[in-house]
Order: C-alpha cells, then sequence, then structure tokens
C-alpha cells in the first residue's frame, strides 16, 4: 500500500505496539499510551500511602476530566457528569425521560445492547413500544431515521456511528427533526467520541454517553456523559455521598442533605475519585485534544480509504464514502467469510473484528501503511489471489 497523506504523522512510539503487530482494532479496545499507563499507575501507587491522599484530592481529578470531555462534547464542564460505563449512562436517561403507553421508543437495527436493553424494560414498564429502524439498503441510516421518527416517538436512543456497518447519522438534522415532533434525543457516541467530531450545541442532545476505552484511549470501567441543562434536576441512578452539596466538608458527611453539586455533577457514579483511572483517561483525553478530533478523523479515514479501494480488488465491499465515519470500515463479501480467515489473521498478527459476514476496520494515529497492506495480503489469500 502506498505511502498514504496524514495529518497527523504516525504516532506509534508513544505506544507499545510490538514491531509485526498489525493492530485495527480500536472499535474493540484501544490500546493505552505509555504516558496514560504512567499516569495510571502512579495513581494506583498512590493508594500504597493513603496518609499522603488529602480530602481536596477526591475533587480535583474529575474537574480535570469535565473540562477536557466538555472540549469533546462541546458543551460547558457542568454538563459533564462521570460515569462507569456506557449502560450506566444510558440507563441513567432511561430513568429520567418521560414516556407514556402507546408511544415508541426509536432505536437502530443491531443496535448494541448497551443502548437497547434500558429501552426494552422502560418500554416494558410503561407499556410503550420499542421500535426498530430497519438497515437500510442504500446504507442511508440518517434518511431511515428520519422515515421513522413520526409524533409518537418520545425517545430517539441513537449512535453517531452504526457499530455493525460503520454508517454515520447525521446528528444536527436528525436532532433538528426531534425538537420539531418533541422526541427526546439520547445518544451513545462510544464508537466516535475523540474519533469525529460533536458539537452538543447544534445538535442539542437529552443525554449522551462514550464509554472511554475506544476511542477516547483510555481505561475501562470508565466513561463521561453530556447531560442537556433541563435535565440537571433529575434523578441519579445511584445515591452516592460524593453527588452531594456537603460532599468537601468530611466532618459533616452526616449532616445528610437534599442538596446536590451543581450541574451534571450529580449524575456522577460512587467513587467518581478513582485515583488511577481518573489521571490516565485525564492524559489521554488531553492527548486527543492535542492532536485534534477532525484531524484523527481524517488520518484514520485516508487509510481506510485506501484499504476500501484495494479491498475492493479482492472482492470486498463497503458503504459508501459519504455515509460512512471515517474511522469506521466494515468489509463484506457477498460469498461470506471463509471460516480460515481468523486463522489467517492471528497467523500474520493482524487485528481486526471478524462478525459474521464483515470484516471491522478502525484504525488510529498509530497505525502504519505497512499495517493496511498486511491485511490486505490476508484478505488477498482468502480471494485466492
Ligand atoms: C456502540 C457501543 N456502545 C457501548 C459499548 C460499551 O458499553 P458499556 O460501556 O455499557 O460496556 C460498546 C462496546 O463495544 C459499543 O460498541
Amino acid at each position: 500500500m502506498a505511502e498514504y497523506k496524514t495529518m497527523i504523522p504516525c504516532q506509534r512510539h508513544l505506544f507499545e505496539i510490538p514491531e509485526g503487530v498489525t493492530y485495527l482494532n480500536c472499535a474493540y479496545m484501544s490500546p493505552l499510551m505509555r504516558s496514560v499507563v504512567d499516569a495510571g499507575k502512579a495513581g494506583l501507587e498512590r493508594k500504597a500511602r493513603p496518609w499522603e491522599i488529602r480530602t481536596e484530592d477526591f475533587f480535583n481529578r474529575e474537574e480535570d476530566l469535565r473540562a477536557l470531555a466538555a472540549q469533546l462534547f462541546h458543551c460547558t464542564a457542568n454538563e459533564v457528569a462521570i460515569v462507569p460505563s456506557a449502560s450506566y449512562g444510558l440507563s441513567t436517561a432511561a430513568l429520567n425521560l418521560p414516556v407514556a403507553r402507546g408511544q415508541k421508543i426509536l432505536v437502530l437495527e443491531e443496535q448494541f445492547p448497551s443502548n437497547f436493553y434500558p429501552w426494552h424494560r422502560l418500554a416494558y414498564e410503561k407499556q410503550a413500544e420499542v421500535s426498530i429502524v430497519p438497515w437500510p439498503e442504500d446504507g442511508d441510516w440518517t434518511a431511515s431515521v428520519l422515515r421513522e421518527l413520526t409524533d409518537d416517538v418520545a425517545i430517539a436512543a441513537l449512535p453517531h456511528t452504526q457499530w455493525t456497518s460503520g454508517g454515520l447519522l447525521d446528528l444536527a438534522r436528525i436532532g433538528e427533526a426531534c425538537r420539531r415532533q418533541g422526541t427526546a434525543l439520547v445518544l451513545d457516541l462510544t464508537q466516535s467520541l475523540g474519533a469525529y467530531p460533536f458539537d452538543a450545541e447544534k445538535v442539542q442532545p437529552d443525554f449522551a454517553v462514550a464509554a472511554a476505552y475506544k476511542w477516547l484511549l483510555g481505561p475501562y470501567s470508565l466513561g463521561v456523559m453530556y447531560v442537556a441543562p433541563k435535565w440537571q434536576n433529575g434523578k441519579p441512578l445511584e445515591d452516592n455521598w460524593i453527588q452531594r452539596d456537603n460532599a468537601r466538608e468530611f466532618s459533616g458527611l452526616v449532616r445528610y442533605t437534599d442538596g446536590f453539586e451543581p450541574g451534571a455533577r450529580r449524575f456522577d457514579m460512587g467513587e467518581r475519585s478513582n485515583f488511577a483511572l481518573l489521571p490516565a483517561a485525564t492524559r489521554a483525553i488531553k492527548q486527543l485534544l492535542e492532536w485534534g478530533v477532525a484531524q484523527i478523523s481524517e488520518t484514520a479515514g485516508a487509510l481506510n480509504r485506501q484499504l476500501a479501494a484495494a479491498a475492493a480488488e479482492v472482492g470486498f465491499s463497503s458503504p459508501p464514502e459519504d455515509l460512512r465515519a471515517p474511522h469506521y470500515l466494515c468489509l463484506r463479501r457477498k460469498v461470506g467469510i471463509p471460516a480460515e480467515l481468523p486463522d489467517i489473521l492471528a497467523r500474520q498478527k493482524v487485528f481486526v473484528s471478524v462478525r459474521g459476514s464483515s470484516i471491522r476496520v478502525t484504525p488510529h494515529v498509530y497505525n502504519l501503511a505497512t499495517d493496511g497492506d498486511r491485511l490486505i495480503a490476508c484478505l488477498r489469500q482468502i480471494a485466492g489471489g
């Protein structure tokens, strides 16, 4: 594969990816940068010396994370909650959004389970209905959503990137349509935030969440959630002491209070001050912002564009470029994927996700043009070419 022109030069030196490993699977789990591992280790080591952990240490790190995440969401730090997972954030949204009997909750076909089960439960409890946007034959998920967005839809629970096709949703258009219909908009941005630009001011979602361990290049068991101002008086998923307005006064914690910390902080998870995970996630997002999300998208997109063209020559198709997220390429073959492909890939140390009839290729700034060549060489083997 020819050298491709990227906006960010290859950053592999910041990661611990051995020579000979082709890692094209960020949508599964990103590798961590060395600096992120160091930040996490230092945090874990602090717990070996608890006498050095001061009251204010429970409160300073998470404000850094909130402020950085706010730059990714395009909102203020006050609108960001710290959560352990996407499902936690989506369950919080489901706890707060009204839906009446007979109304609909819209999800996409093959939507990730964390953004399905909370709605399935809510629909059951309220005698509402989960309505599924069908897989668009032409690859246009936005048009498909807009067709299904009728005035009986109370909630549209959607991603930015549909995770089994890489299809991209035009959230600004969908957000506008939701506001016209009075439909609440909830977003799972786990497969896009940090790798594809998002703007809460333009989209105006009610809730939007992203787990940190994929495109935020962060640790597992952490995520960030945007909460629109109108829901900031809502009900947290759990009641914990650290969300409360007297939390900073350790000697007065049992003077129980009904007050919360301001903004979205009331939705923070218990033990949100995690001394290892927070500094690690903060370090990772800082680096993402230094590179720039649009530039990351461009960089991953440049490799995927070349891969899509090379894969087409060996019989694989992919959605049209204007309908898929640049960082997220799903390759399909009419005749399916032969059973020996996972073995071929494993032998060559080429890591992608093989799911049913599709191969998911999700590069990042640590990939080289030669990674693309190595994947194509494997695909050539099964094509017999
Ligand atoms: C679209 C999407 N959402 C969310 C998640 C992770 O969900 P959770 O944080 O609830 O484990 C994944 C993981 O693969 C995903 O692909």
